[in-house]
């Protein structure tokens, strides 16, 4: 048996399976809060509880733990967390975000230079913005701080017995979110993480996709572990050509590569994968929530608007949802708003409204799906994941937006099963991950509707970067 561990922005889900079938065995879920500031201790207790609920850890060979990217635990001397940890979906750090990039030249110059370095372009998710936040706002807790990890870094670490703060491991597609590790180059970059926190600190060893971070007390092997997407990607069983598209409280888009693009725009960012290979990226802040917005304005349930939306014509009229509820990353408007254009009394009610915050939500998405296709990505299908595609209006207005098949696997917790995918590939020491059979997709296809991408690219142009204080 091994273990996959989930430790996402919500909750903790953890899945027991058999490493050589991939059959499922025991699972566990626990929430614990969210928000885009949380203390790591939160993450620990619903990862105890998640485990108890599966029934323990004592009789699996590995375990891997997976997690939400980038967010920023820093550690003092004695291992101690010094503040509670910004996540990757906070956005007080944008102004630090764009200082970074004056300091390596400034606009075209200053983006380019990051992309040569680190493969990704400053954007407040990401966790050296964090660290030059911490520096500048609290010197105190800056001062205190001795080692700089990841969630699913420090998560490993606990449940290795927290043996001292040299002994953090991370993995490649996790660093790869730092501003301050090369996925090309496989190597740190000590020079950018102290421009970024005005002194040395300690980071985790990174390991390859098989390396071992520890044991549990049973003396079962720890994985690597990995970020969430990547490991989404090896839980959801994507092939070459397949586009994963997650909606969860983040949007993504990606594909595995055999090179790491380099994206001035920041639109797609170079992150490595959880095999050796690499994971161009395309990450929004607005997905889920979307659809959950737009059914407390309308004072609905998810199935309600699911029917809403599919009972609306496909372009509702003209009626436009720009989806930058919590500002933007992608692209990077970490002030802008979210809008509603083209009312107008044929449009003012519900189902075009309904309609509207779908395709606003897939617009956002498609226009990543379109800049990793301008990156070299070759896009064959779209695999559909996350807690959005379980709307029905989703699943089916998407691949006319997406101008693909589109395929959708039962729900499931892929992101564990990555994670335990990545355990028993530990476990069993093969060449390659161990290949688990998987339950049939189902297919969604249609005709690309061009006009819906262009009355959204019009309106999203439209929206005013400001956010109300
Ligand atoms: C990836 C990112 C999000 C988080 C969500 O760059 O910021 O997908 O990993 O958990």
């Amino acid at each position: 048996l091994v273990a996959g561990i989930d430790s996402s922005t919500q909750s903790c889900k953890v899945v027991v399976r058999d490493a050589e079938s991939g059959e499922l065995v025991r699972q566990g879920r626990a929430a614990h809060p969210d928000g885009t500031e949380v203390h790591p201790d939160a993450w620990w207790a619903a990862l105890g509880e998640a485990i108890d609920q599966a029934g323990g850890l004592d009789d699996v060979a590995a375990a891997s733990v997976a997690g939400q990217q980038h967010g920023m635990v820093t550690l003092d001397e004695a291992g101690e967390v010094v503040r509670p940890a910004l996540l990757w979906n906070d956005t007080r750090s944008a102004g630090a975000a764009a200082e970074l990039i004056d300091d390596l030249g400034g606009g075209d110059a200053g983006r380019q230079a990051w992309v040569d370095a680190v493969g990704i372009v400053p954007v407040a998710s990401f966790t050296l913005t964090k660290l030059r936040w911490l520096a500048r706002t609290e010197p105190d807790n800056a001062a205190r701080a001795a080692a700089v990890c990841l969630p699913h870094d420090w998560l490993t670490w606990k449940l290795a017995g927290a043996p001292g703060i040299d002994a953090v491991k991370t993995d490649r597609s996790d660093a790869s979110g730092t501003l301050y590790w090369s996925a090309a180059a496989d190597a740190y970059r000590p020079d950018l993480l102290e421009l970024g926190f005005g002194r040395a600190l300690i980071t985790p060893e990174v390991l390859g996709p098989t390396g071992r971070a520890g044991s549990l007390p049973s003396g079962a092997a720890l994985g690597p572990g990995a970020g969430d997407n990547a490991a989404a990607g090896l839980g959801a069983g994507a092939l070459p050509g397949d586009v994963v598209i997650s909606i969860g409280t983040s949007g993504t888009v990606f594909v595995s590569a055999d090179v790491a693009p380099k994206d001035p725009s920041g639109t797609v960012a170079g992150f490595a994968d959880t095999t050796g290979r690499f994971l161009p990226i395309v990450v929004t802040l607005n997905a889920a929530r979307v659809l959950d917005a737009a059914a407390k304005l309308l004072g609905v349930g998810h199935d309600e608007l699911s029917a809403l939306a599919l009972s609306a014509p496909a372009g509702a009229d003209g009626l436009v949802l720009v989806p930058y509820l919590e500002g933007e990353r992608t692209p990077n408007r970490p002030d802008a708003t979210g809008a509603i254009h083209g009312l107008t009394l044929r449009t003012s009610d519900p189902a075009h409204l309904a309609r509207a915050a779908v395709e606003g939500m897939l617009c956002a998405l498609a226009d990543g799906l379109d800049a990793l296709v301008r990156h070299g990505a070759q896009a064959r299908r779209v695999v559909l994941v996350g807690g959005g595609a379980r709307s029905e209006a989703v699943r089916r207005i998407a691949p006319a937006l997406f101008g693909l098949p589109v395929l959708v696997p039962p729900p499931g917790e892929y992101v564990a099963d990555g994670a335990a995918r990545q355990a028993a590939w530990v476990a069993l020491g093969s060449d390659t991950p161990p290949t688990w059979a998987s339950a049939t997709p189902e297919v969604y296809e249609d005709t690309p509707v061009p006009l819906i991408r262009e009355q959204y690219a019009a309106a999203r142009d439209a929206v005013i970067d400001r956010r109300p204080t």
